[in-house]
């Protein structure tokens, strides 16, 4: 059984993370998406560990293969821990590429671990967790970028409301 695990902060996820454990799961029989720690980003984060956890249960309920789980420490020993040799990222665009391949090249001189980049689906090449809080926070509409019960969590945490609700 073939096990892939999918890093990241997912803070919280949205359609384009979504798409890439899609296609994950389509090349592994096990995957698992986990939520690590990102010490530059830890203190910016707009939900709990514990609510992205379960935005991501949610949100990817309808895949039988594919877990939630989270590590902290390196994510070469978490992937010891779970036996998976693969790490699957999606890329976005070259500066993605560029951030990660030093990162696929350390993980993989450490342990072995191979690190799969899947290019992202060119409807998501622009999306990020960032750009949809930002915009969710300055009441702009996002329906098209995350799942809906994770848009209405973005409303009520950023102080927008859901749209057509008086605040
Ligand atoms: O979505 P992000 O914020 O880019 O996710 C980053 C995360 C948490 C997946 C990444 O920082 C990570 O894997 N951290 C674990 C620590 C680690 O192994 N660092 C060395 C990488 S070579």
């Amino acid at each position: 059984m073939a096990t892939a695990v999918c890093p990241g902060s997912f803070d919280p996820v949205t359609n384009g993370h979504l798409d890439i454990f899609a296609r994950a799961a389509r090349s592994f029989s096990r995957v698992i998406v986990a939520v690590g720690f990102n010490p530059t980003k830890a203190n910016r984060h707009l939900f709990t560990l514990e609510e992205r956890l379960e935005q991501l249960r949610q949100a990817t309920r309808e895949f039988a293969n594919v877990e939630v789980d989270s590590f902290s420490g390196l994510i070469i020993d978490y992937c010891a821990e779970v036996g998976a040799r693969s790490i699957v990222k999606g890329l976005r665009s070259a500066k993605d590429f560029d951030y990660e391949l030093p990162m696929a090249h350390m993980n993989y001189e450490l342990t072995q671990v191979d690190t799969v980049f899947l290019a992202t689906s060119p409807r998501w090449s622009f999306l990020s967790s960032s750009l949809v809080k930002e915009v969710a926070s300055l009441g702009g509409d996002i329906s098209e970028f995350v799942p809906p019960f994770i848009a209405d969590q973005l409303y009520s945490r950023t102080g927008q409301g859901l749209e057509g609700e008086e605040s």
